[in-house]
């Protein structure tokens, strides 16, 4: 066996809700790493087409597809297209996922299905396409020891309980279990499945909660790293469980959160 490294190349990685946000720095960084890049994206092609830029401009390859991930022929095409396009898939980062925050007596069925379909359905359907392709290929040993490797994003709320948000929370502990399921079922077959667990990270989705300067240092209570995160931050942990430097590692759920799941409330003894 070749000694384990970071580089990707001659693999290929689907990045769904890529256009912008942790997903568009996780293709960037993927395509960094040398793998040619599906980026996915549902509404905002512009967005989908800079990171596509991005990736050509720093000597990748890449290209935008639209899908809605909770779609299930919508993502039978998303990983068809991939395939048709670069010939295989090895990296699945499942990253699609959505807010829609309510109170939880005044939250309508409709934004609670959207979350759950998106969040939890949409991961599920994206994880079974690609899993049908990893077990058909089989391991390619010259380009990697495992058949496939497969990146939830979770968060740090598939642990922490978050009132007014129990659809995005019910959706990331359910991701939680389906990784680790997945996992078990398939290492046997070396696919791995991980997922990665952001704390509060710069992006579109949160801009409430870092936006001005008492929001942000509401939020830095809660992080005891003293800064909030960047979508870099998530996307090198990212590349790292794509490749074979984290061979052994599957099942796991990496938090990258500046430790905001370590009850800084505590720190001063409780
Ligand atoms: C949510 C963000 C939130 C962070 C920490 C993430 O999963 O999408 O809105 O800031 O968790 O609470």
């Amino acid at each position: 066996m070749p000694k384990p490294v970071l580089d990707l190349s001659g693999q290929v990685a689907l990045v769904t809700g890529a256009s912008s946000g942790i997903g568009a720095a996780t293709a960037k960084a993927l395509g960094e790493a040398g793998a040619r890049v599906a980026v996915n994206y549902r509404g905002d092609r512009d967005g989908a087409e800079r990171v596509v830029r991005a990736i050509e401009a720093a000597g990748g390859e890449a290209l935008a597809v639209e899908a809605d991930v909770s779609d299930e022929n919508a993502v039978a095409e998303l990983v068809a297209r991939t395939i048709q396009a670069y010939g295989d898939l090895h990296i699945l980062v499942a990253n699609a996922g959505l807010q829609k925050d309510a109170p939880a007596e005044s939250m309508t069925l409709a934004d609670w299905n959207t979350v759950i379909g998106v969040n939890l359905t949409g991961q599920f359907l994206c994880c079974r396409e690609a899993i049908r392709h990893f077990l058909e290929r089989g391991p390619q040993p010259s380009l990697s020891r495992a058949a496939g490797k497969i990146i939830c994003m979770s968060s740090v709320h598939q642990v922490i309980p978050w009132a007014g948000h129990v659809n995005y929370a019910a959706s990331k502990g359910g991701i939680m279990l389906m990784m680790q399921t997945l996992a078990q079922e398939f290492a046997n077959r070396k696919v791995r499945v991980n997922a990665i667990c952001p704390g509060a990270i710069k992006t579109p989705i949160n801009k409430e909660a870092w936006g001005t300067p008492e929001a942000l240092e509401k939020l830095l209570r809660l992080i005891p790293y003293g800064r909030v995160g960047e979508p870099e931050d998530v996307a090198n942990a990212v590349v790292w469980l794509a490749s074979d430097l984290s061979d052994y590692v599957t099942g796991a759920s990496l938090f990258v959160d500046g430790a905001m799941t370590l009850y800084p409330e505590f720190r001063d003894g409780g």
